[in-house]
């Protein structure tokens, strides 16, 4: 073979196992291996490694995130709570919620139908596939699999959930389930999303009296017609876990996550410089600030970083529900959070800025929020 000929062949290797990693991680181990492939090795620096491990170990007894129990705050101990949750904000942008009332089958069922999902034969979850990062449904792999030089041990199904009743219809067809309880969990999550906000509201100082009443309405409003994205994630069991993430460090966008995750621990948050473990409690949901409420509540409650690592022996399945303002609102700090010793902190902020930004985002900036501060 002529040097070009050689070239030109080893080009086409290269091309076939690059278009084998696009077709996901599942794929990828259905088809047998017993290493981690070049491709999903992280350079040593961002590796979950043994000094994380120790300290994430020496951490997980007394590691825990503030619990937030719904009901109560429903009660007549809401002032107590409102500060415990003020407090959760600002110093671990995530705590878990408990007793929120929804119905623990819709819950089981959520993710149920979300395994059976990813069992389902690689040409049916083929069909959902699409590298186009605006489209409303999407099956995909690792973060942004058009530009990630390191692919991360992720599937992930996408579905925006707004206008529910116009987007169902392009939902998945199978499992024959999935639309109907899937919908009952967007609608659950959407809700319990609404009457979040309404206490994180109050907890900012912002609502809860009678004088701006109408200001309260508006705003709430705007969060009922505004955007929930449904992220539905698949670990798969990884042979060499401490050379990859499931996830590499990132914070979520919107104002709340709502982060249902099985039995199996994987998510890591950056808490006092320390990559420390949340652990799974059955029926909670854990719920973060994203980027909008930290932009919104002018730097009060933190968006935080946080990462997901993968374990050798089970698949692990979470759910995050995204929420926000509608897609075309500016998020900017509430005028009432901007004084003398708070000044402006961040830049406008809309939803086309964002999907700019994740799109043309180089490997490792992948902290949108910090292209937003004023300084
Ligand atoms: C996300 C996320 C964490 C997890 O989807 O944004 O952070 O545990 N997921 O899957
Ligand atoms: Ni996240």
């Amino acid at each position: 073979m002529s040097p070009a000929m050689v070239m030109a062949a080893e080009r086409k290797q290269a091309d076939n196992l690059q278009s084998q990693y696009q077709k996901g991680v599942k794929h990828l181990c259905e088809n047998g291996i017993n290493k981690v492939p070049k491709k999903y090795i992280l350079p040593v620096s961002d590796r979950p490694n043994m000094k994380d491990r120790e300290l994430i170990n020496v951490n997980k007894q007394n590691f825990k995130l503030p619990i937030i129990d719904f009901a109560e705050l429903q009660g007549s101990n809401r002032p107590q709570v409102l500060k415990s949750l003020a407090n959760a904000c600002e110093q671990y942008g995530f705590f878990q919620l408990v007793n929120h009332g929804i119905p623990s089958d819709v819950i089981s069922s959520m993710i149920d139908v979300s395994t059976r999902f990813f069992e389902l034969p690689f040409e049916e979850r083929a069909k959902y596939m699409s590298s186009d990062m605006q489209s409303p449904i999407r099956y995909g792999t690792s973060f942004n699999q058009n530009k990630d030089d390191v692919f991360c041990w992720r599937d992930f199904l996408k579905l925006i959930c707004n206008p529910i009743s116009d987007v169902v219809p392009h939902w998945p067809s199978s499992p024959v389930d999935l639309r109907r309880l899937v919908a009952a969990y967007a609608k659950e999550t959407k809700y319990l999303f609404l009457m979040i906000m309404v206490s994180i509201l109050e907890s900012l100082g912002l609502v809860g009296t009678t004088e701006n009443k109408t200001e309260e309405d508006d705003i709430l409003k705007d969060f009922e017609d505004g955007s929930q994205l449904m992220v539905v994630n698949c670990y798969p069991p990884c042979p060499e876990p401490n050379l990859t993430l499931g996830m590499p460090p990132h914070s979520d966008y919107g104002f709340l996550t709502l982060l249902l995750q099985d039995e199996v621990e994987g998510l890591q948050i950056q808490h006092q410089d320390k990559w420390v473990t949340v652990e799974p409690i059955a029926n909670a949901f854990v719920v973060n600030v994203g980027d909008h409420l930290e932009i919104f509540s002018n730097g009060k409650y933190k968006s935080v970083l946080h990462r997901v690592s993968v374990n050798s022996v089970k698949s692990r399945i979470s759910v995050a529900s995204l929420h926000s303002l509608p897609f075309n609102y500016m998020v900017r700090p509430s005028p009432k959070l901007i004084n003398e010793e708070n000044p402006r902190g961040y830049k406008d902020t809309d939803f086309s800025s964002f999907l700019e930004y994740i799109s043309s985002c180089e490997p490792k900036k992948k902290n949108f929020l910090e292209s937003r501060k004023l300084c």
